[in-house]
């Protein structure tokens, strides 16, 4: 992925900018009558030679209130180019459970705000 995202930059620099400065996603559909079932945010400071690793569950406990969840969005709060990225590993939109695993780049931290939508 960075392969295709990297080359192109030399040649259209301001069209790469926003996507290669921070690694936000959505998944699924988030309407104005979606109900935010969770938000966390996630902070991790940096960590030199490491990559940070920060699973987030929900239902949080296990136990969810029966809500489908329609869509999710994890924001990367870092703008500078050393943000992480988002992973869905089980479930997600359609499901009623979620996990997602958000990983840093290499000696960096994570600065993340998930929000899981549902109806
Ligand atoms: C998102 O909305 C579109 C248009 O309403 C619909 O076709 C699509 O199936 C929806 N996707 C999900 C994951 O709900
Ligand atoms: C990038 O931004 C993060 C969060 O704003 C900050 O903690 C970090 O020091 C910055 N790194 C560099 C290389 O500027």
């Amino acid at each position: 992925m960075f392969v295709s995202v990297v080359v192109p930059c030399f040649l259209l620099v301001l069209y790469c900018v926003a996507p290669v400065l921070s690694v936000s996603s959505t998944w699924g559909n988030i309407s104005n009558s979606a109900q935010l079932l969770h938000a966390e945010n996630v902070v991790y400071t940096s960590s030199p030679e490491k990559y940070v690793e920060h699973e987030i569950k929900y239902p949080t406990n296990g136990i969810g209130n029966g809500r489908i969840i329609t869509g999710i969005r994890a924001f990367d709060q870092v703008t500078n180019n050393t943000g992480g990225h988002a992973t869905i590993y089980s479930g997600g939109p359609g499901f009623n459970f979620v996990n997602i695993k958000l990983q840093s780049q290499y000696n960096y931290g994570l600065i993340f705000r998930v929000e899981i939508y549902g109806k």
